[in-house]
């Protein structure tokens, strides 16, 4: 890869990369389409796909992640993609040079709160990943979705911080008809499940209609009450987290008022799943 990638330098055009885990769905898909724009005709598109065992905490769903490469590299030449790079667990963490792999990457400013709290370790799994990746493919444009907010806000950080000299793009996130975000983990719900889950996109509709009907600022504390009481009206449903934030710094909000950033992740089962917009 970074043979083709040195390749690529001497000639014109971006390379542009999607970092993927793989099961790709039109969210995805939209990734690649706008990183095909981007790099042109004389540039270059890789997508990548590795589930990633360090960004999963132990009894989460490494082993049952969803797979199915050939459907995948399919759809990446249908949207334009002109290398998928496939690592196996063993290149990315286990071969290092016969031995045991031991050097992370960590950011630890917007990497706290919401999903680091549910998830400890998951944000140091993505930015060591990712980093590999950015050395592996020495993309001049990384493309991540809004979907998941505090990621690619934890991923341009330590870009930033660590001198990398990829631009990140963030896409936004694309919805099925009834507004559910689309994600490979939406295969997991039970049709009574998938009925339930656009509790997530109407839990966003609520506060930010209560926020456009209000002139001023309205508690968080209120807001999330409200929040919980719609997320438990549904049976299957089981609310995780609700936070109101500041997009940029990710720092919590007391009083919310329009521009400020909510993100929430609801238990379906064992199934989790996350969304975020603007109320
Ligand atoms: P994965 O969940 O496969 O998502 C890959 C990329 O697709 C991420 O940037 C994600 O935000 C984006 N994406 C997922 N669903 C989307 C939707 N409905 N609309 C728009 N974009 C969407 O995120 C990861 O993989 C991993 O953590 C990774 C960054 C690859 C590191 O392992």
């Amino acid at each position: 890869m970074q043979r083709l990638a040195l390749e690529w330098r001497r000639e014109r055009g971006p390379t542009v990369v999607v970092p993927t885990m793989g099961y790709l769905h039109e969210g995805h898909q939209s990734l690649v389409r706008r990183a095909r724009k981007k790099a042109g005709e004389a540039g270059k598109v890789v997508v990548t796909i590795f589930v990633n065992r360090t960004q999963f905490g132990p009894g989460e769903d490494y082993r049952r992640y969803p797979r199915d490469e050939r459907r995948d590299l399919r759809l990446c030449r249908e949207c334009g993609a002109d290398v998928v790079f496939l690592p196996d667990d063993a290149e990315m963490y286990d071969a290092q040079r016969g031995s045991e792999f031991s050097s992370y990457v960590e950011e630890t400013a917007l990497a706290r709160g919401m999903e680091a709290d549910s998830r400890p370790m998951h944000f140091k799994g993505v930015a060591t990943v990712v980093a590999k990746l950015f050395n592996i493919v020495m993309p001049d444009i990384a493309v991540f979705g809004a979907k998941d907010f505090q990621q690619a806000a934890v991923i341009r950080r330590m870009a930033r911080d660590l001198n990398f000299p990829v631009k990140i793009d963030v896409a936004p996130t694309v919805r099925e008809a009834d507004g559910l975000a689309m994600s490979s983990r939406n295969a997991y719900l039970t049709p009574d499940e998938r009925a339930q889950a656009t509790v997530l996109i109407r839990a966003l509709g609520l506060a930010r209609d209560a926020i456009r009907r209000t002139e001023s600022t309205i508690a968080a504390s209120r807001l999330k009450q409200r929040v919980a009481k719609l997320v438990s009206s549904e049976p299957f449903a089981r609310l995780d987290y609700v936070e109101f934030f500041d997009p940029d710094t990710l720092k919590p909000i007391r009083q919310v008022g329009k521009g400020a950033q909510m993100a929430l992740a609801v238990f379906f089962g064992k199934t989790r799943l996350i969304d975020n917009g603007k109320v």
